[in-house]
C-alpha cells in the first residue's frame, strides 16, 4: 500500500482526510499545493510529509523551470514547506536534504536533480522502514506478541512499511503476533480510521479500543508490549509524538509494560538537547469540538487541540532505528547511531 506516488513534475496523493470510506487521489504541481495538503492533513505522518515535502519543492522547480530567479523561489518555496507542520523534523530534515542539492547544481540541471533526490528520499525511507521492522520484531518477541500501538505510523504515515507499525508487519511475517490494541487517536482518529484500515488490508488481528481503554486493558494484562512511532527525538531521547503517548508511557511504567519507540535516523534531532525545546502544533480548536465538520460541544465552546505531547526518555524501553535499538542512556546511544547515518 502506498499513499504517495510521483512523477516528474507532479506528485500524487492519497487524501488521508477521507479514508478509508474513500479513496480519492489528488495531483499537486507546487509547492504551496503540497503545503496546503501537508497543513490540512491530506498527507501526514513524519517521515510521509518529508517525502511529500522533497517532490513538491521538485515540481516547483520543474514548474519554474528558466526563470531567472529560480534559485531565490525555490529557497522562499522551501520555507513555505518547513513551516506546514513545526513538529515532525523529517519535514526540515527533508528540505534541508534538497537544498544542498540545489547548492550543488547547475542551474539547467535543478529540476533534474531535484527530483532524483525526492526520488532517493522515498526509496531510502523503504529501505529504512523495512530495517526497523526487522530490529523491532527481534526486540520485541522476547515480550509476546499483544502489541498497543497509536495513531498511525504504517504505510500511510510513511512511503511504504511503515516506522511501529512496520515492526507489527515483521511480527506478524514471522508468525509472532497474537493481537493489536489499536488506540482510536482522538481527534484524528488515526488509529481507528487508518491503522484499522491497514491491519485489516493485512489481515492482522486487531481491536480498536478508545484512548481511554489503555490503561484499563494494561491493568487486565492484555499488552505485552506498546510500540509507537515519532515525530521527533531530542538528544537525550525525549520524543514528540500523537497526542496520548505520553499517558501511554506512563501509564506503561506502571504496569510494568515495555515502551518502545520506532523511528528512522530522520527522525532523531539531535540539535535539539531535550524534550522541552521540541515545538509542539496546535491546531485549531474545531478539531476537537467538531467531528467531521459536526458539531458535539456546545456552540462556542473552548477547547485546545494540542496535536503532540512529549515522553520522557526515561519512559522509554528502547528506541528501534534502521541502525538497531538505542538504549538508555539516549544521549550516548543515539549519538553513536546518528554517526552510523551516512546521509
Ligand atoms: O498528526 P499526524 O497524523 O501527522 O501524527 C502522526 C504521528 O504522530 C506518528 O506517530 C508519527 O508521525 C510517526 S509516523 C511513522
Amino acid at each position: 500500500m502506498r499513499a504517495i506516488r510521483w512523477a516528474q513534475g507532479q506528485v500524487e496523493l492519497l487524501d488521508q482526510t477521507k479514508l478509508p470510506h474513500e479513496s480519492v487521489w489528488e495531483t499537486f504541481t507546487s509547492a504551496d499545493e503540497v503545503a496546503a495538503a501537508i497543513r490540512d492533513m491530506k498527507v501526514r505522518g513524519a517521515p510521509a510529509i518529508g517525502a511529500a515535502a522533497a517532490f513538491g519543492l521538485a515540481a516547483e522547480a520543474c514548474r519554474l523551470q528558466g526563470d531567472p530567479q529560480l534559485r531565490e523561489k525555490l529557497h522562499a518555496a522551501a520555507t513555505r514547506l518547513r513551516s506546514a507542520r513545526p513538529t515532525a523534523v523529517n519535514l526540515a530534515q527533508a528540505l534541508d536534504a534538497m537544498l544542498a542539492v540545489l547548492e550543488q547544481t547547475a542551474d539547467d540541471a535543478i529540476a533534474d536533480a531535484l527530483y532524483a533526490k525526492a526520488v532517493a528520499i522515498a526509496d531510502a525511507d523503504v529501505a529504512t522502514n523495512r530495517r526497523i521492522g526487522a530490529f523491532g520484531a527481534d526486540v520485541i518477541a522476547q515480550h509476546g506478541g499483544r502489541i498497543l500501538t497509536h495513531c498511525n505510523t504504517g504505510s500511510l504515515a510513511t512511503v511504504e512499511y511503515g516506522t511501529a507499525l512496520g515492526v507489527i508487519r515483521a511480527l506478524h511475517e514471522r508468525g509472532i503476533l497474537d493481537h493489536v490494541y489499536v488506540d482510536e487517536t482522538r481527534p484524528y482518529l488515526q488509529g481507528a480510521r487508518l491503522t484499522a484500515y491497514e491491519l485489516a488490508e493485512e489481515g492482522i488481528p486487531f481491536d480498536i479500543i478508545t484512548d481511554s481503554t489503555a490503561g484499563y486493558a494494561m491493568a487486565q494484562g492484555w499488552v505485552d508490549a506498546v510500540v509507537v512511532g515519532a515525530d521527533r527525538i531530542a538528544r537525550n531521547g525525549d520524543t514528540a509524538n500523537k497526542i496520548g503517548t505520553y499517558t501511554l508511557a506512563v501509564l506503561a511504567q506502571y504496569h510494568g509494560i515495555p515502551f518502545y519507540v520506532a523511528a528512522p535516523t530522520t527522525t532523531l534531532d539531535l540539535a535539539t538537547s531535550t524534550g522541552r525545546d521540541i515545538p509542539i502544533e496546535e491546531r485549531h480548536a474545531n478539531e476537537v469540538t467538531h467531528i467531521f465538520g459536526r458539531p458535539i460541544a456546545p456552540n462556542g465552546a473552548s477547547a485546545r487541540h494540542l496535536a503532540f505531547d512529549v515522553t520522557p526518555g526515561e519512559l522509554i524501553t528502547g528506541i528501534i532505528t534502521e541502525w538497531g535499538v538505542a538504549k538508555p542512556p539516549y544521549i550516548e546511544s543515539l549519538t553513536e547511531i546518528a554517526k552510523r547515518d551516512c546521509r
